[in-house]
């Protein structure tokens, strides 16, 4: 592909929400480039999260890219904790009348480039981004906003009249605004997630997430024959230090139920990674013609599944705000993007830390704090109305909440 030096925006990141916010959009009229730092092949094979919110799923298939999705997604209308051998099931089809989706970002993200490829529209691969300059200023339509950008040997200059950073937590977007112009706020865990993906069918119909004297645990799944597993490990922990047999002993134990009813599949392990456990929040999400979305804004720790789907919503909202200034010059939606999109982003922070401290267990932490989190349990398991409000977050929130 040649080099664009002209766009309308800017995209810097061909991840999910880079990707969809390209495909949303070309769907209102609105040209863009994508420009990832990756290769291809590493883009399409990064194990990540993989359930989706409804609200994610409509932006699949408003662009056009869930053909796949609906073939072989898995719609899951619950799901399970155990805790300490006692199981609490959360049926949230019931409580909410709304399900989510299995379907691994990966998958996501295979479906989404396809597309853009096939289209013809600008997505390059192997295109590092060096800076982004004069975003400072108010927005205008001649392509003031710069990129400098290495692409097949060269640098080049992509001007546009708005860059969106999508490049996730260690990205180059998020440094362009003065530090004096960001506040952030920040969360690290005393803990991390060793991930398995295995040739084994789940272990049973819907997600669990246990909690065990020994720390948490999660089985979930990618396909009738392929389960997904996490457990919680010490941070720094090296996944080659831990044998199959080991991860699945410790799978076993921490999921296990007093009864002894719970059976856990195991198989061949065919991948292990492990994935450190952060909270951290930048604002405003913009700074003159940048506007930030998804992990370069905000990251949350894995355990309520919504840091795909925040991205997702982010760039919801960007779009339509794009779009209508390109439409017509109003620039309301575009001034009003940060507040919108923060709304949301800190309903997806207090639920992914209240889903992580009230399953994971910190052996150096004050005992107060077990107490406090198995209590919290026991609420969730008496309390409908308690129930009710975990399945509304877990199935996502509407997009201005
Ligand atoms: C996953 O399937 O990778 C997954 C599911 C639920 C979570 C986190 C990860 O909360």
């Amino acid at each position: 592909m040649t080099a664009p030096d002209r766009t309308t925006v800017a995209i810097v990141g061909g991840g999910p929400a880079g990707l969809m916010l390209a495909h949303l959009l070309r769907a209102r009229g609105v040209d863009s480039v994508v420009l990832e730092s990756r290769p291809r092949e590493r883009v399409e094979s990064r194990q990540r999260a993989g359930i989706l919110e409804h609200g994610t799923v409509d932006a699949l298939r408003e662009v056009g890219a869930d053909a796949r999705m609906v073939e072989s997604g898995m719609p899951h209308d619950g799901f399970a904790f155990h805790v300490h051998g006692e199981r609490i099931h959360v049926d949230m089809q019931a409580l909410t009348g709304r399900h989510v989706m299995i379907w691994a970002q990966t998958e996501v993200v295979k479906d989404l480039v396809a597309l853009r490829l096939e289209q013809g529209e600008p997505l390059l691969f192997s295109a590092e981004v060096l800076a982004v300059d004069k975003v400072d200023g108010p927005l205008s339509r001649d392509g003031e906003a710069l990129v400098r950008y290495r692409y097949d040997g060269a640098e080049h200059e992509l001007r546009a009249d708005v860059v969106v950073g999508v490049d996730g937590f260690h990205g180059v977007a998020r440094r362009a605004i003065p530090d004096d112009a960001v506040r952030t706020y920040e969360r690290v865990y005393p803990f991390s997630w060793l991930g398995i993906l295995a040739d084994a069918p789940p272990s049973s119909d819907e997600l669990v997430y246990a909690r065990h004297e020994r720390g948490f645990a999660l089985l979930s799944m990618r396909s009738p024959s392929v389960t997904r597993a996490y457990i919680q490990v010490p941070n720094d922990t090296d996944p080659s230090s831990w044998s199959d047999e080991a991860i699945w002993d410790e799978l076993e134990v921490r999921t296990a139920l007093g009864d002894g009813s719970f059976r856990l599949n195991r198989g061949p392990v065919t991948d292990k990674s492990v994935t450190p456990m952060r909270s951290f929040v930048a604002e405003p999400m913009r700074h003159g013609r940048l506007f930030l979305a998804g992990d370069a804004a905000h990251i949350v720790p894995p355990t309520g599944a919504k840091g795909l789907n925040l991205a997702v919503a982010d760039v919801r909202v960007l779009a339509g705000a794009i779009s209508s200034w390109v439409a017509d010059g109003s620039q309301e939606l575009l001034d009003a993007y940060s507040d919108t999109a923060l709304r949301r982003v800190w309903r997806g922070e207090h639920f992914s830390w209240t889903m992580t401290t009230m399953l994971h267990r910190d052996p150096d932490a004050d005992p107060f704090d077990d107490q406090l989190a198995l209590s919290h349990l026991r609420l969730v398991a008496q309390s409908e109305a308690y129930r009710t409000a975990i399945a509304e977050n877990y199935r996502g929130v509407p997009l201005g909440m």
